[in-house]
């Protein structure tokens, strides 16, 4: 067995935190496992419970459109979660089940070694970026964290709540291309 399937097989029989009880399935991740970069969204929904895959629903659907207005795809990224199983009733995760699961995403991160990595949302980019980043803000911004570029997009399912947010996220679409360019991506 691999280095990437022990890491799925423990993953998936966590019981770190309270959320195992919870869960139907732990959602490891989806996408190319040597992929240039990474999508980080915050913890499964319902559908994703169900399935046992990120971003299957509406969220979903709207990040894959996201993705394609910059030519990427999930055979080109790497998708995964800041916690691995669904927050009841589709809550926060709390900061000890964050901590509990982020080991799993930093082992993920130094196997499929990405030139870049972008967070879908506040709470993962207060989690991999700085715990005071402020998204309204500083989405679109670029941090280098362990010689990797680090950005911020708004979560897709603020973009479905809230459409007007879309424009700002367009730029920030073409600002991550302008950096894969920049890299060789
Ligand atoms: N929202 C997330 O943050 N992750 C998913 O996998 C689905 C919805």
């Amino acid at each position: 067995m691999d280095l990437w399937e022990s890491l799925e097989q423990e993953c998936k029989s966590c019981s770190r935190c309270g959320l195992c009880r919870t869960r139907t399935n732990v959602v490891f991740g989806v996408g190319n496992p040597n992929a240039d970069i990474m999508f980080i969204g915050e913890g499964p929904g319902e559908q994703e419970d169900l399935k046992g895959e990120p971003f299957v629903g509406p969220a979903g659907k709207l990040l894959d459109d996201m993705m394609s207005i910059i030519d990427l795809d999930r055979t080109k990224v790497y998708i995964a979660n800041i916690v691995k199983c669904r927050p009841p009733g589709n809550r926060d995760p709390q900061q000890e089940e964050q901590e509990a699961c982020v080991d799993y995403l930093y082992r993920q991160i130094r196997l499929v070694q990405p030139k870049l990595i972008v967070c879908l949302g506040r709470i993962a980019a207060t989690r991999l970026i700085r715990p005071d980043f402020r998204i309204t803000r500083e989405h679109g911004t670029w941090t280098q964290i362990n010689g990797i570029p680090h950005t911020a997009i708004y979560h897709p399912s603020a973009l479905l709540r809230d459409v007007t947010k879309r424009p700002e996220t367009f730029d920030d679409l073409l600002s991550i291309r302008e950096k894969m360019k920049e890299l060789g991506i």
